[in-house]
Order: C-alpha cells, then sequence, then structure tokens
C-alpha cells in the first residue's frame, strides 16, 4: 500500500520521513490503518489455529481456498460490470474490466500448483476436517459461473446492433475493432475457465485419484467430463465456420 517511493530503499530507510504524524485515523480494529482498512485482524483469523488443525496442511489448505474464494469474487464482480458495460456499448471499458476477470483466473489457476506439495496421504487427514464442503458448493465458481452465459448475451447483442454476422466480424475485424477485441477476450475467458477445470482435475487425480468418488459423492471422472464444456460455445463455433468459409472462397478462387 505504500505510494511515491523512489529509488532504493534500505529497511532503516523504511518509515516515515521527520515528525510526520503517522498514526492510524481510520476507525476500526488494528494497530495501524493499513490493519484497519484491510481488516487483517479478522482477515487472518479466518484460518484454524494449529491446536484445532486435524493436519497442518490446513493452512495451506484454506490459504488456497480462502483466496481462491477473493480472486473469483472480484472475476464475478468485473464480469458483472463488464456486461452492464456492454450493454451500453462502452466496449473498450468492459475489454479492460474483461482482461481482470483473465487474470483471476490466471491466479486461482496458478495458486493449484501449491496443492501439488500437499501430499495424499496428508490430503485423507486434512478431508477428515471438512464435513460435506465440495468444491460444488464454492460461491466464488458457482456465480461466475451463472455470470457468464449473460457476458456472451450482452456480446451477442452488441454484435446485432451492429448488424455484423460473427463469421464477418473475424473476416474484417479492422472494420469492428473494439468489437472483435472484445470476442477475443470473451475467448481467453472461456479458455482461462477450461484451464483451471483442467488444472483442478489434475489436481484432484493427485490427490485422490482418477477413481475416486468426491465428497458429495460426485466421481472425480465427471470433472473431466466438465473440462470439455463451454461457457461461450459460439466463439469456439466460429473458428470452424472460418475454416469452411475460407476453403469454401479458396475454392471458388480455382486454387
Ligand atoms: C486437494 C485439492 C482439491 C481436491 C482434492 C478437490 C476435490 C474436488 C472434488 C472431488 C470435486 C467434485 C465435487 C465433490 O464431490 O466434492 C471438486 C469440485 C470443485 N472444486 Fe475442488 N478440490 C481441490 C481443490 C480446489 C480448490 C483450490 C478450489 C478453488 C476454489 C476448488 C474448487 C472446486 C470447484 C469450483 C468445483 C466444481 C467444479 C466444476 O464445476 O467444474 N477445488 N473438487
Amino acid at each position: 500500500m505504500s505510494e511515491g517511493q523512489t529509488g532504493a530503499m534500505s529497511d532503516e530507510d523504511a518509515g516515515p520521513i521527520g515528525d510526520q504524524d503517522t498514526g492510524p485515523i481510520l476507525p476500526g480494529p488494528g494497530g495501524s490503518d493499513y490493519e484497519r482498512y484491510l481488516r487483517t485482524d479478522e482477515l487472518l483469523s479466518l484460518q484454524k489455529t494449529p491446536s484445532d488443525w486435524a493436519h497442518r496442511d490446513e493452512l495451506l489448505f484454506q490459504t488456497v481456498h480462502q483466496s481462491s474464494e477473493l480472486w473469483l469474487k472480484l472475476a464475478g464482480s468485473e464480469a458483472t460490470e463488464a456486461t452492464r458495460l456492454i450493454d451500453q456499448d462502452g466496449l473498450l471499458a468492459a475489454a479492460r474490466l474483461l482482461r481482470r476477470v483473465v487474470l483471476c483466473l490466471r491466479q486461482v489457476t496458478e495458486a493449484l500448483d501449491m496443492l501439488d506439495l500437499l501430499d495424499p496421504w496428508d490430503y485423507h487427514v486434512v478431508r477428515t476436517a471438512l464435513g460435506h464442503g465440495s468444491g460444488f458448493d464454492s460461491p466464488g465458481f458457482r456465480h461466475l459461473a451463472r455470470v457468464i452465459p449473460g457476458l456472451g448475451t450482452a456480446f451477442d447483442h452488441a454484435l446485432q446492433r451492429t448488424g455484423v454476422p460473427l463469421t464477418d466480424l473475424y473476416r474484417r475485424r479492422s472494420e469492428f475493432e473494439p468489437l472483435h477485441q472484445l470476442a477475443e477476450l470473451l475467448t481467453d475467458v472461456d479458455e482461462r475457465l477450461r484451464l483451471w477445470r483442467f488444472r483442478h482435475y489434475s489436481v484432484v487425480a493427485r490427490a485422490i485419484g482418477e477413481e475416486s468418488i468426491g465428497i458429495q459423492g460426485t466421481p472425480v471422472q465427471v470433472l473431466g467430463k466438465l473440462i470439455g464444456q463451454r461457457q461461450l460455445p459460439k466463439l469456439w463455433e466460429v473458428r470452424s465456420r472460418l475454416v469452411e468459409l475460407f476453403e469454401a472462397e479458396r475454392g471458388a478462387g480455382g486454387e
């Protein structure tokens, strides 16, 4: 949160210059405004304490899940606002938010690397502490999965307002640059979701194997099948149409 710093600093340099009063001015618990604004007391009390651990890797497990929920919450919020902006033809503003959604999904995908360091035998002990907890009930993922099809609908309407078929948006992209950029960003979002699902599947397979059943009774293989799902199928179908169109036009040109 520090701002306005210039040049290299040593540890001794870090801190206020002169007798500037930097005491907290925000309301709430915490000895500094950093702690008060970010509510670090509350945030850092949201993980089980060592005396409550079934296994010490619960901290790793909770940290990855809780931080993922935050990134997914941000992704859902940005995707919702992007939908609103597309409906108002604010295409470039929407594109900026969609770049954030893509980065959020990258964050949660990379966070899964940490769970490769959770040994399968240790995970069984962690699992005893999860009750009926299942990723299907992830509020962040559920919200995002609900919002993304609406983004697709907003894009379809924007395309209709422009009066251009999706194939032409790609064939004559320089005429429709903002809308084309948006189409590619939505493709990125869908792709990132698939990459998350693939990576999550491989983490699950590593922890409990591919033939096991999840806590709420879902076979792990079902997660494998979900990887094939597209939230925004038209943006993928158009690529096949472009192959056909290209071939047809090349044929018509006598090549
Ligand atoms: C060792 C780590 C993990 C294991 C063993 C695991 C296991 C599973 C299993 C077995 C399922 C199927 C549903 C069930 O029966 O429970 C599932 C679904 C799911 N999990 Fe995980 N999971 C892990 C990490 C994570 C993390 C870090 C997240 C981050 C939010 C997450 C989010 C989800 C979501 C969103 C689903 C629904 C998947 C979909 O709709 O494609 N999981 N998980």
